[in-house]
């Protein structure tokens, strides 16, 4: 019986984790389709009760569904329910098991972007979406000290302030309104830019004016497709450090592959499958990232490497 895995999400045509995952399944001989489900949300429930077939090993769950599936799963990890989002669903016998790894994913790629410089205590966040709820849990948890949360609409950013409150006592986190002199006044105080909002997905569009970047600030964008955001280019021009979600996408994969097959994920045949669907998936637009190839943005001693 050849095993299923599902993403479910909508839209999903757009993602790489179909090649990734199933480049993996097949270069670690198991038996598994990867399939990509574009499910809307009245048609949720019955997606996941699906994944209880005998078939499946699990599943993504993606845009706009991480929140909403939580009540739909049997059990909780840790990640999962401090964030209130899963985005891996496996199986234990009959029940299903929901996993946050875009927190232990983001904790990786972070650990890449700050390379040999010290780990930064002070953050600005933009968005206060399902992807910012995983990078502010990872921030919470890694020892932060302040982080500041811009969202278009400020209720949301402070129901995350609330929501984080008991895990972020130790610490000072806040949500500020959208204005431009407020971000700038807080990007020129903070070490670590992270642009969690789905701005950036449109080629030519940013969430922040080229002007309000300080140099030498790290920037991570959790869009990796296009693999140069607008932010991403005023960044490095700004010489800023940067770095793209694609470490992200392949971390959290790498983490969700092992929990449906208990096997180690071949993580270089995944980054060679998005090397692969990158090329093909978008003509022109060449890779410039920071840590990996080398933006030149940063000063030789300051230039992070990538962790092995
Ligand atoms: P994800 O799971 O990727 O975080 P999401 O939960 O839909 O997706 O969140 C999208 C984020 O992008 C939100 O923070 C959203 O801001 P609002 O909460 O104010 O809607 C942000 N976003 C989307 N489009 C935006 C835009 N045009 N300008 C500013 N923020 C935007």
């Amino acid at each position: 019986m050849t095993n299923r895995v599902v993403l479910i999400g909508h839209p999903v045509a757009h993602s790489f984790s179909g090649a990734m995952q199933q480049a993996a399944f097949d270069a670690a001989g198991i038996d598994a389709r990867y399939e990509l489900w574009d499910r809307r949300q009245i048609d949720l429930a019955a997606a996941v009760a699906e994944l209880r077939g005998d078939e499946f090993l699990g599943a993504n769950v993606t845009v706009p569904h991480k929140e909403h599936v939580v009540p739909l799963v049997d059990r909780l990890t840790e990640d999962a329910q401090a964030t209130g989002a899963v985005n891996v669903i496996s199986r234990e016998g009959k029940k299903l098991i929901g996993h946050n790894t875009d927190v232990p994913g983001f904790k990786a790629a972070l650990d890449k972007l700050v390379g040999r410089q010290k780990m930064p205590r002070n953050a600005v966040v933009l968005g206060a979406g399902g992807a910012a709820r995983a990078v502010l849990f990872s921030l919470i948890t890694e020892g932060f000290q302040r982080v500041v949360i811009f969202n278009r609409h400020l209720h949301k950013g402070e129901a995350l302030v609330r929501h984080y409150g008991r895990s972020a006592s130790h610490m000072d986190l806040r949500a500020m309104p959208w204005h431009e002199s407020v971000l700038e006044a807080e990007l020129a105080k903070t070490k670590l830019l992270v642009n969690a909002t789905s701005v950036g997905l449109t080629p030519g569009e940013t969430p922040i004016p080229a002007e309000l970047l300080p140099p030498d600030l790290l920037v991570m964008d959790l869009v990796y497709n296009p693999p140069q955001s607008q932010l991403l280019k005023d960044a490095a021009a700004a010489r800023c450090v940067v770095m793209n979600g694609e470490q992200m996408l392949l971390q959290q994969g790498a983490l969700s592959f092992e929990l449906w097959t208990g096997k180690a994920a071949p993580i270089e045949v995944m980054q060679a499958e998005l090397d692969r669907a990158r090329e093909q998936g978008l003509v022109g637009e060449p890779i410039d990232m920071g840590p990996a190839d080398g933006t030149g943005a940063a000063e030789p001693d300051q230039t992070p490497t990538p962790a092995a």
